[in-house]
């Protein structure tokens, strides 16, 4: 006989009871068999939030509800993949527009989803205002000093005890590929503008307007160690925010964007949790963030031949595994974000990523016809068969004051 030990109960009270508390670790057995079972319950059987971007204005759309019950049923943590940036809250000098923002707020709660705040501090998707105010010199350094607290403080209170964890600083740091040296650097708008105390600032601004938020550093391209040396862009990151802790800057998860391709050799699973291992001994928490693994779109791939399409979703599976089984390896490893689930909505279906290499794509975990893919599949095996002695249930951060 089966015996039911309700996981569904404890995602629900870990997210009634206080949004910030770990599903406790529960020996799990379910009526229903592990392929039944949602990514959001299975992953819940060892404390790890699935999550997933969402897309505001196709979750609106009531001729396509298949969007909003996959985010429904198969998540457990959400991000607004943009209507959380600047220049979406704040179109106009002074003037909010938070309609979106908090629709999105709004569908988290209804759904019983924890949520990931993105983001307070990134070069791109600013406001015209503020870019051209800095540009023409109207804004001076001064005062964009105190635009950027305003707008950080106005933000995070507004949301404050709704989210927890903030993207607060994202992608502040070069590629190997930006510079010619290969040399990794504080980079764009912020930096150019403000120095790197900016960093330091935001973190600290954020965690005045919101004593509970897990307050994360996040980017793309730190999945694994380089060789250590000044062109390593993993080893920068954890040498920043190490930096950072040892002068009481609060915070408290590094964010691992996860944007991979095919194109790739990309990494194995080992060096995806020793990476995230490294950056908790640090005494942060991690993440990933943005998981997607698009692909080449070959000739085969366009007229469907099996040789082509079936290399492409096994590569893609393979891919997806490697970053969820690293995470699940980590257990400071807090929650696995898709940044988008389905091929018709993905940013890289309209994004060229291959940098004047070719059109790639279908990304997604679903087919641009909610169909699930091999990745969809792949996912929930790792979170089904695994357990005790290398899975363990997720540890808890605690938000450093
Ligand atoms: C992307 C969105 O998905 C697109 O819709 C938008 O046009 C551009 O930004 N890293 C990030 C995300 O931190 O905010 C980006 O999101 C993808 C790369």
């Amino acid at each position: 006989m089966m015996v039911k030990r309700s996981l569904g109960i404890w995602g629900i009270a870990a997210a009634l009871v206080g949004v910030f508390a770990i599903a406790p670790a529960v020996a799990t057995v379910n009526e229903k068999t592990p392929s039944e079972q949602t990514l959001r319950s299975l992953a819940l059987r060892h404390g790890l939030y699935l999550g997933t971007a969402v897309d505001l204005s196709a979750a609106k759309k009531t001729d396509e509800p298949r969007y909003s019950q996959i985010i429904a049923s198969q998540f457990s943590t959400i991000t607004a993949e943009n209507v959380m940036k600047w220049d979406a809250l704040e179109p106009e000098r002074g003037k909010y527009t938070w309609a979106a923002a908090d629709a999105f707020m709004s569908l988290a709660a209804d759904n019983h989803q924890l949520v990931r705040g993105h983001v307070l501090v990134w070069h791109n998707q600013l406001p015209c205002w503020l870019t051209e105010g800095v540009a023409t010199g109207t804004i001076t350094r001064d005062e964009l000093r105190e635009i950027l607290k305003k707008h950080i403080t106005t933000v995070v209170k507004r949301y404050r005890g709704r989210i927890w964890q903030w993207d607060v600083v994202n992608e502040a740091v070069s590629d190997s590929r930006d510079d010619a040296d290969g040399v990794i650097r504080y980079k764009q708008f912020w930096y150019q503008h403000l120095g790197e105390e900016y960093i330091a600032d935001a973190f600290r601004w954020a965690r005045a307007a919101d004593p509970k938020a897990l307050l994360f550093y996040n980017d793309y391209n730190i999945e694994a160690f380089g060789d250590g040396s000044a062109k390593d862009k993993t080893q920068f990151v954890h040498t920043m925010v190490k930096n950072l802790r040892v002068k009481g800057v609060p915070i408290d998860g590094i964010g691992s964007q996860g944007h991979l391709s095919t194109r790739y050799g990309n990494y194995d699973a080992f060096q995806i949790a020793e990476t995230l291992d490294r950056f908790a001994s640090l005494g942060v928490a991690t993440a990933i963030t943005e998981a997607d693994v698009r692909s080449p779109i070959t000739e085969g791939v366009k007229q469907g031949l099996s040789d082509d399409v079936n290399a492409m979703v096994h590569a893609q599976a393979a891919n997806y595994s490697a970053l969820l089984r690293g995470c699940l390896g980590s257990r400071k490893c807090l929650s696995f974000t898709l940044w988008g689930f389905d091929d018709k909505h993905h940013w890289t279906t309209i994004t060229d990523l291959g940098r004047g290499r070719g059109a790639e794509s279908m990304a997604g975990i679903y087919d641009a016809g909610y169909r699930p893919k091999q990745a969809f599949t792949a996912m929930k095996a790792d979170l089904a068969f695994s357990g005790a002695p290398y899975v363990q249930n997720r540890l808890p951060q605690k938000p450093m004051p």
